[in-house]
């Protein structure tokens, strides 16, 4: 395993036959996954900040317990404290077959019980060979049930936001964020972006597949344990205010986040677990 600083944070880099993947266990955040012979797959921001304290803009925040900004506490960090806490790394191997995979945890203590007073066990495991398999589980290790929101904000590098089309949430219903979070039906097309786009489909276990005419390949989202995405672009204005994405970068990237947001929160008994999962594949 490769071990190298970026900013003032330290990546975890396996190769294989297969792919690369990298990792920092600031977040527990994925960097890099690029199969052999190919462009990477995972959008990193050009002005990604790697600082303790900060998420990192691109790859894959984990989001958890908290989607978003934090009901009742709108001082609290968005998306929740994972991201910006040290995880421990359980392993890094890399298989006689070339996949590459890592096991990260993180466990509550003092600091995460001052932000959301619960205790919990999360591992989070990423392998990588030709497709990219993730799994977030999460453990109530307390004496009370909690509720928590979880997404793997997987940040998906494209040729060009506004020519690639989305498919797998036709006539789903969604949370249009852009519109106060109003509620719309599904729309009977293929997504295709023309501003702002920041949006919750709910009740969903679909698979959805980005088409990038550009680079003339698609990527396949498949997942299980989630029953809501997100699909995110900030298109012009929004990436200019956004000092680590930026006006230029913007249009290489989108979001399409397998989540457990809003009603598909989950609850958990003391001793329960749940597993999020989405499998990423080129084709
Ligand atoms: C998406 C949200 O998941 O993440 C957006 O739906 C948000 O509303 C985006 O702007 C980026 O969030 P952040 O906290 O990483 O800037």
């Amino acid at each position: 395993m490769l071990s190298y600083l970026r900013g003032d944070l330290s990546l975890l880099r396996l190769s294989g036959a297969q792919a690369a993947l990298e990792i920092t266990p600031h977040g527990a955040h994925l960097t890099d996954w690029t199969v052999a012979g190919t462009q990477p797959v995972l959008f990193l921001s050009p002005n990604a900040v790697f600082q303790p304290g900060k998420a990192i803009r691109g790859g894959v925040p984990l989001v958890f317990p908290w989607f978003g900004p934090k009901t009742g506490d709108p001082r609290a960090a968005q998306h929740g404290l994972a991201r910006v806490r040290e995880w421990d790394l359980e392993s890094g191997t890399v298989t006689p077959e070339g996949e590459c995979s890592f096991v990260m945890s993180l466990a509550d203590d003092e600091s995460t019980r001052a932000a959301w007073p619960h205790a919990f066990h999360a591992r989070f495991t990423a392998t990588a060979g030709r497709q990219l398999r993730m799994a977030l589980e999460i453990r109530n290790t307390g004496a009370a049930g909690f509720t928590f929101e979880a997404a793997l904000h997987t940040y998906l590098a494209v040729s060009d936001a506004r020519r690639i089309r989305i498919r797998g949430l036709e006539n789903v219903a969604y949370l249009d964020k852009v519109d106060g979070g109003a509620r719309k039906p599904g729309e009977s097309v293929p997504i295709v972006f023309t501003g702002e786009t920041d949006r919750l489909y709910v009740d969903t276990a679909s698979a959805c597949t980005i088409e990038d005419p550009g680079w003339q390949r698609r990527i396949v989202v498949s997942k299980s344990g989630s029953r809501s995405t997100v699909v995110w672009n900030p298109w012009t204005e929004k990436a200019r205010a956004m000092a680590d994405l930026g006006e230029g970068a913007w249009t290489g990237m989108v979001c399409v986040e397998t989540a457990n947001a809003g009603a598909d929160a989950r609850t958990l008994a003391p001793g329960g677990s749940h597993v999020l999962e989405a499998v990423i594949a080129v084709e």
